[in-house]
This record gives C-alpha cells, sequence and structure tokens, in this order.
C-alpha cells in the first residue's frame, strides 16, 4: 500500500510554506519497544516525548512525514480559553470537570513553555492576551454569566475589558484571558521530535499502521509486512483507525478554514475569537456554527494575520472558494492594514458531543491508549494528553483520568439530543447510494478535478490528473461504507460520516479508515 504525502490537502499553510517537513526512514525491520506511538503530529510527537523521559523506549511511526496531518494545518492558539464555553462544561459535567478542563489547558501552555525553554526550540513561542468577544447581537448577559463560570474554574485573571486591541471590532462586552500562547507548530514539532531522537527515541516516517492488536502486548502489523511487538500503543492519528464505532459515534468531523493576509504596519500580537458559536446555536439544526478566530505570525517580508473559521459538517457542503472570501471580508471589516492574501487553506477538527476530548484507555482495550475529540483546542489536547498518557502507562495517578476518559457516557439532555442529532445525520448520508452521481459521465470532469459517478448500482469517484489521465475509485469508505465527495479545493476525498479523507489518488489521510479507497474500473 502506497504511503500518504507530504500534506493532508492539495493547499499549503502558512507553516508548510516558511518550514520544510521533517522525514526519517520508513521502519524495514521487525522491531520491538515499551511504546509504540502511531501518528506524528502534536498528540503523537509530545506524548512519544515525554513518555521517552520517563525512562521508556518508545517508537513513533506516521505514514508521511513529522506534522503532515492536522497539526501542519491548525493556527496554533493555545489556549485555556477554550471553544466550548466554561458554563456548558459545568451543566455538562459538574464545576469540578470544569475546574479540571482549566487546570490542564493551563499546565499544557505551561508544558510547551518548559519544553521549548529546556531545548531552546526556535519556535515563535510568545505569551499573548487572548480576548474573546460578541458578534453582532451577541448577548453581554451570557457572557458575564460565562465570566463567572470562568472565574469559578480557577481563571480568576480573566477579567471584562472595554475594547479590542488594533481593530476595528465593536463589541458590547468583551474577555481578556492573560498568558495564552502561540507558537509555529511545524517549527515547534521538529524542535520536539529532535529532543525525542537525541534522548534514544526512533522515528520512522513513511510508516502505515495497517492493523493494532491489544492481545496481551500490542502488535502493530505495518503496511510493508513489518511488525513493532509492544507493551503499550498510542493512537494519535487525529481521528482513531482502531475504534469501529464507540467513540466515533460520539464525536463529529468539522472542516474549518484559514486565510493568511499580510500586515502592512508593525502590530501588537495578541489572540481573538467570538462567540458566533453560541449566539447563532439555537438557529442551526445541529452542531456548531462558523465562528472566528485570529493571531498574528511573522515571516521573512513581515507580519502576517490569520484568521480562521467558516467550519462546516465535513464532506456536506460544496462551496469551500466562497467560504474563503467570506473569511476574507469578514477580516477586512474589522482589522486594519491588511495587505494581500498570502496564504489559504482548511482541515478538519473533531468535535466531541459534551466539548471534552477523548483521552486515555481505548473502551474496552487494556493497553492501547487514544487521544483525539480535539475540537478547536486540538494543539492543548494534545499537549496536556501526551502528561496524561504517559502517567496512565506509567501507573501514576491523574486527577484528569476521569475527565478525559473515552469510555464516559454524558446523559445530560442537550449531550444527549446533540448525540442523537450527528448520528441522525450520520444515518441519513446513506442516502447517497440511491442519489445521482455528481457529474454524468467522465467528460463532465476537468483536468485537476474528481466527481462521483454511477455507474449501474455503483459509485465511483473518479479524478482527472493535470495530465487528463482518469484514476478511479469505489467511492465507499472503508471505515463503514459512506460514500465520500469531492473537495475542490483540497483535491481530496471526504467522507461525511466520520472524517475519513482520501487524497485524489485514494490514499487515506485521515482516520477512522485505515486502508486506502479501492481501485475500480473507469465508468464507460
Ligand atoms: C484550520 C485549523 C485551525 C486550528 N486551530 C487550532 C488552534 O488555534 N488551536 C488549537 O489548539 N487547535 C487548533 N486546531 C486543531 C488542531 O490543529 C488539531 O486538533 C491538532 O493539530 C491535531 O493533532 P493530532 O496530533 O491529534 O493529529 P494530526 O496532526 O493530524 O496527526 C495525526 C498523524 O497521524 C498520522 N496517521 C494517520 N493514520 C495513520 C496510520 N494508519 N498509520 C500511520 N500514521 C497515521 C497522520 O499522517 C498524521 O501525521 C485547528 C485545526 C485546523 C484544521
Ligand atoms: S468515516 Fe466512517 S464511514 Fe467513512
Amino acid at each position: 500500500m502506497e504511503t500518504a504525502g507530504e500534506r493532508a490537502g492539495a493547499n499549503r499553510s502558512f507553516w508548510e510554506r516558511t518550514v520544510p517537513k521533517l522525514w526519517t526512514t520508513p521502519l524495514k525491520q521487525d522491531i520491538t519497544a515499551d511504546v509504540c506511538v502511531i501518528g506524528a503530529g502534536i498528540a503523537g510527537v509530545t506524548t512519544a516525548y515525554l513518555v521517552a523521559r520517563d525512562n521508556r523506549s518508545v517508537v513513533l511511526i506516521d505514514d508521511g512525514p513529522v506534522g503532515g496531518g492536522m497539526t501542519g494545518r491548525t493556527t496554533a492558539h493555545l489556549v485555556n480559553a477554550i471553544d466550548d464555553r466554561y458554563i456548558d462544561i459545568e451543566n455538562f459535567l459538574g464545576e469540578e470537570y470544569a475546574r479540571l478542563t482549566a487546570e490542564s489547558h493551563t499546565a499544557a501552555i505551561d508544558c510547551a513553555e518548559e519544553i521549548v525553554r529546556e531545548h531552546k526550540i526556535e519556535c515563535d513561542f510568545e505569551r499573548v492576551d487572548g480576548y474573546l468577544f460578541l458578534p453582532p447581537g451577541g448577548s453581554v448577559t451570557e457572557l458575564m454569566e460565562e465570566l463567572e463560570a470562568i472565574h469559578r474554574a480557577g481563571l480568576v485573571a480573566v477579567e471584562r475589558v472595554d475594547s479590542l486591541p488594533n481593530t476595528k471590532i465593536q463589541s458590547d462586552a468583551v474577555l481578556r484571558f492573560p498568558r495564552q500562547a502561540q507558537f509555529h507548530p511545524l517549527k515547534f514539532l521538529n524542535g520536539v521530535a529532535g529532543a525525542f531522537i537525541d534522548s534514544g527515541g526512533k522515528i520512522f516516517t513513511g510508516t502505515h499502521a495497517a492493523s493494532v492488536k491489544d492481545d496481551d502486548g500490542v502488535k502493530i502489523e505495518t503496511a510493508g509486512g513489518h511488525a513493532i511487538t509492544a507493551k503499550a500503543a498510542v493512537i494519535a492519528t487525529n481521528c482513531p483507525i482502531n475504534d469501529r464505532l464507540v467513540i466515533h459515534s460520539k464525536q463529529a468531523p468539522y472542516a474549518t478554514y484559514a486565510i493568511c493576509l499580510r500586515v502592512t504596519r508593525p502590530v501588537e500580537h495578541a489572540l481573538f475569537w467570538d462567540t458566533a458559536e453560541t449566539a447563532a446555536d439555537e438557529d442551526q439544526e445541529i452542531g456548531p456554527v462558523p465562528y472566528h478566530y485570529v493571531r498574528y505570525a511573522r515571516d521573512e517580508q513581515g507580519e502576517v494575520l490569520i484568521v480562521g473559521g467558516e467550519d462546516h459538517k465535513t464532506g456536506q457542503a460544496e462551496d469551500c472558494e466562497q467560504r474563503f472570501s467570506k473569511l476574507e471580508r469578514w477580516a477586512r471589516d474589522r482589522f486594519p492594514s491588511l495587505g494581500g492574501i498570502t496564504d489559504h487553506w482548511s482541515g478538519q477538527v473533531m468535535e466531541p458531543v459534551d466539548g471534552v476530548a477523548y483521552i486515555g484507555r481505548n473502551p474496552g482495550d487494556k493497553q492501547v491508549y487514544v487521544v483525539t475529540g480535539d475540537s478547536g483546542n486540538g494543539i492543548t489536547h494534545g499537549i496536556l494528553g501526551g502528561k496524561l498518557i504517559t502517567d496512565l502507562i506509567a501507573g501514576r495517578k491523574n486527577a484528569w483520568v476521569k475527565l478525559y476518559d473515552p469510555s464516559r457516557k454524558t446523559l445530560k439532555p442537550r449531550v444527549l439530543a446533540d448525540y442523537i442529532a450527528e448520528n441522525a445525520n450520520v444515518a441519513a448520508q446513506f442516502r447517497d447510494y440511491i442519489t445521482p452521481g455528481s457529474a454524468k459521465s467522465v467528460d463532465g470532469i476537468r483536468a485537476g478535478e474528481g466527481a462521483v459517478l454511477r455507474d449501474g448500482v455503483k459509485k465511483i469517484a473518479t479524478y482527472r490528473d493535470e495530465n487528463g489521465n482518469l484514476h478511479a475509485f469505489s467511492a465507499i469508505c472503508p471505515h463503514l461504507g459512506c460514500i465520500v465527495r469531492w473537495d475542490s479545493c483540497e483535491k481530496t476525498w471526504d467522507c461525511p460520516c466520520h472524517g475519513s479523507r482520501f487524497d485524489a489518488l485514494g490514499r487515506v489521510l485521515n482516520g477512522p479508515a485505515i486502508s486506502n479507497l479501492e481501485r475500480a474500473e473507469i465508468p464507460g
């Protein structure tokens, strides 16, 4: 099986443009270790590094390079100002869990800072203030109730302020979160991966995990035909590749978009987020609605502003170009001194039904651990996941175990309603079996584009490459059989059910699918 390439989409992120990815060699023999970590994004690299520091032998594999997944496509706000509201965490899970949420994300930012300092990693890490503001029509009362919940969670330095620095944004109320942080995610990842290798850890890139078995120790088989035998395994593939349904029915994949604009005068770095999700929640059928997240960064030419948002359920929208345009309009209306767009890209996040990630022992397994349900806080979730799993493997107590337990069930009515709505949405995607294709014939597919064609009872994902050659695959997702759809911006086949994504040539990029789309005859 061919392994995935340099990145998880055709568009290159700002980070991917400014720093090369780290490739090592693929695994070429059977190997044993105390712990095998699968996936070299923020969760996998930090976990491998922290477990190795605990005096265990660790092997880290990835089917692409280090940082070829969502960590290469993030915007890298490191925050305890989580995407979901503290008041909701209180309602769903209780006050103590809201406190532990704040504590764990704060600890993740501190952990990143310590690693940067200890290894002198030049990754543009900086502490910055973050500002949470209201979109037009947003409720001041709700934001003030949120501030009280934030204080109950222990973040007592968060305060109401009158305005946002260096923007044209008008908001009736603003919260300032001190001591948030930002970094260049690929510079950080490459630095931590280097420190891991220096401490004796092994990284094999271009190495696809084809199966994971938990049976008196763990055995991982690679697509290249080699076995890794370990006492424990950590599945850090963003969306777990070892679980059929338990976790996938409790989280939903959302595509999210980012653009980067040149800033034409010096600026003070800060983070900005609106509360659009909560303001517009009631108008939406399911799940989160588009909101915005903003930061600054720097390349050799100077400052840039990175604006993200316009989320939708993966595979369930066909207007990606318009979403980039909407982000641009939104940014130009609110931020001064903006020049041209330098980069644009998209990726996806996994939204857990109760707002808290799933990190810990995989349901039903003894020695297999997962980190998933990252939502828009996957950077801090990945780092705190590394700390938590290191403790679990060592048999040490950790106060966050129950909060992040992947087996937990949350029975609060709003969580159950979201759970039912998300799973009904998945069931509804099976109607694609009886609908026509997205093009009538291969003649309707332009070079560099793809379409799902109907061929009798079958649906065929058909791609015409830049040279005009056609490539055809079964459109049935190898995870649980939904029909994939073409993403014309990233040139990927996206599954609308649980987040599997495949490149134009059918190679799997994101779990839960663990194998490629099956090759098929070109429809006549
Ligand atoms: C546009 C955007 C903006 C975001 N902004 C923020 C933000 O500001 N702050 C924040 O905290 N979070 C943010 N997020 C979320 C965050 O970036 C992600 O949650 C996080 O990077 C996920 O890290 P990860 O290590 O879990 O997964 P990934 O980085 O995706 O790493 C998983 C790795 O697993 C590998 N893999 C998969 N399957 C296999 C297999 N079978 N065998 C071997 N390897 C495999 C992949 O190649 C990949 O490298 C954002 C996400 C996006 C898309
Ligand atoms: S991701 Fe589950 S069916 Fe495709």
